[in-house]
């Protein structure tokens, strides 16, 4: 089977190195993909926009594509999914309408107080005026959303009311662009989160492992947020019984609820979760796979996962089983300086390829490109995902930093403490 792959980072390497494997598979076109994905076996790249819809649907052709798997938020929320099959082409990932669950938080938090899927309580504004009021009644700290997308960076945690008046004040002046017209104020929750995920068929759900990603910049998770700066998997918050819990009062609600609003929802659910006392509850849903989670579900993911999409696509999830790996999978994020803020492009990192002959240890690649020498050089925030298995999420860490100490990137960085949750339980 010829299959298209759409994206370029660490989630888009770590897909395309597991449907690699896949027996069924002939080739792999990644669109645009990175110089890691470049190298896996039966994998090219092709340049392309993943917002380019056009484009894509003439090099699915002209590469006489069988089955598309969508990567990113942006092109589904656009929607690639139904440009291309209305195209003639089988996807993986939800319709636009679909994939509200993700680029309208108001939506989704509508669509929990209609079936009482748990969630923060809430409310929805679309002026500045009517948030400030019904902030000044409210107990502090205070959540205050952009409803759309807004790369991770729409979220406030607001400790004062004036923090709150300006969280405000500054996302109806504009701040997210059109994500920031509409905005949610909601409880503050306490707990640990998790990040959870299912594979949907519009039907059935199909539970996959849990991880835990660590969001903020600095060690002991402090700093500005970022788009994750490591993860692990199994999460030991999420036993056995807060799974099922999750799956009944959570997954399950959501998909029959979009069912019956004739929008069923294919691909996979990414639901981030606040474990409280009582139980878990929504913090939000994405409708794609997370980025750095993929990269440590991909480890630990024995089966093909080839089949697993196509059924997702076709209906047929219930007759699919997937296996995992008892062992823990961590991977560490290397950025480079400067980031979550502005960073340098261009500088070379030295000794990955070194790493190529551990099988429990993998790099995949984040951000980054080759020079006119065939130097590997970073080209982003964050560059490479440095992912390691282990009999348990200690020896996977020991394992994933002794590899990062034999990279030689002197213009990068990375925390030392990723794992930390799990290991001081
Ligand atoms: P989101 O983009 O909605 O995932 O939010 C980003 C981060 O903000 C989450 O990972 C949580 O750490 C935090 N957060 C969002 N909503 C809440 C909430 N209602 N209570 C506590 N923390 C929250
Ligand atoms: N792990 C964060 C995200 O994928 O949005």
């Amino acid at each position: 089977m010829r299959v298209m792959l759409i994206g370029g980072g660490g989630r888009e390497h770590a897909l395309a190195w597991k449907l690699a494997q896949s027996p069924l598979l002939t080739q792999l076109v990644v669109v645009p993909g990175n110089p890691g994905i470049a190298a896996e076996p039966k994998t090219k790249c092709l340049p392309g926009n993943v917002l380019d819809f056009v484009g894509l649907t003439k090099t699915a052709r002209d590469e006489k594509i069988e089955f598309v798997v969508v990567g990113p938020d942006n092109p589904l929320a656009e929607g690639v999914v139904d440009h291309l099959e209305r195209e003639g082409f089988r996807c993986f990932g939800p319709t636009k309408q679909a994939a509200e669950l993700e680029w309208s938080k108001g939506f989704t938090k509508d669509l929990c107080a209609a079936n009482n899927i748990p969630t923060a309580r809430y409310r929805r504004f679309t002026d500045a005026g009517a948030a400030r009021a019904y902030v000044a009644g409210h107990r502090m700290p205070v959540v205050i959303k952009a409803d759309g997308l807004a790369l991770g960076k729409g979220v406030i945690i607001a400790e004062t009311r004036a923090e709150a008046d300006d969280a405000i004040d500054e996302m109806f002046a504009g701040k997210f662009g059109d994500a920031s017209r509409s905005v949610v104020v909601e409880e503050f929750m306490t707990g640990e989160e998790a990040s959870f995920f299912a594979l949907c068929d519009g039907t059935h759900a199909l539970p996959l492992v849990a991880a835990q990603d660590h969001k903020r910049v600095g060690e002991g998770d402090t700093g500005p947020n970022t788009g994750g700066m490591g993860a692990y998997s199994p999460a030991p918050v999420m036993t056995q019984a807060m799974i099922d819990r999750t799956m009944a009062e959570i997954i399950h609600p959501t998909l029959v609820a979009m069912a019956k609003m004739g929008r069923p929802f294919k691909g996979v659910f990414y639901a981030g979760l606040m474990i409280t006392d009582e139980g878990p509850k929504l913090i939000e849903y994405n409708a794609r796979f997370g980025d750095p989670e993929t990269q440590v579900l991909m480890m630990r993911l024995e089966s093909d996962l080839l089949p697993a999409l196509i059924a997702a696509r076709e209906g047929t999830l219930n007759q699919v089983q997937l296996k995992w790996r008892a062992e823990a999978a961590l991977t560490v994020a290397m950025a480079a300086k400067g980031y979550p803020g502005d960073v340098k492009k261009g500088s070379v990192i030295r000794g990955v390829e070194s790493l190529a002959g551990d099988p429990a240890v993998k790099i995949f690649h984040a951000g980054t490109a080759r020079n006119a020498q065939g130097e590997l050089t970073a080209n982003g925030g964050r560059v490479l995902n440095v992912t390691a298995l282990g009999k348990d999420v200690r020896e996977a860490q020991a394992r994933a930093y002794a590899a990062v100490d034999r990279i030689d990137w002197p213009e990068g960085f990375c925390r030392r403490d990723i794992g930390w949750r799990a290991l001081s339980r």
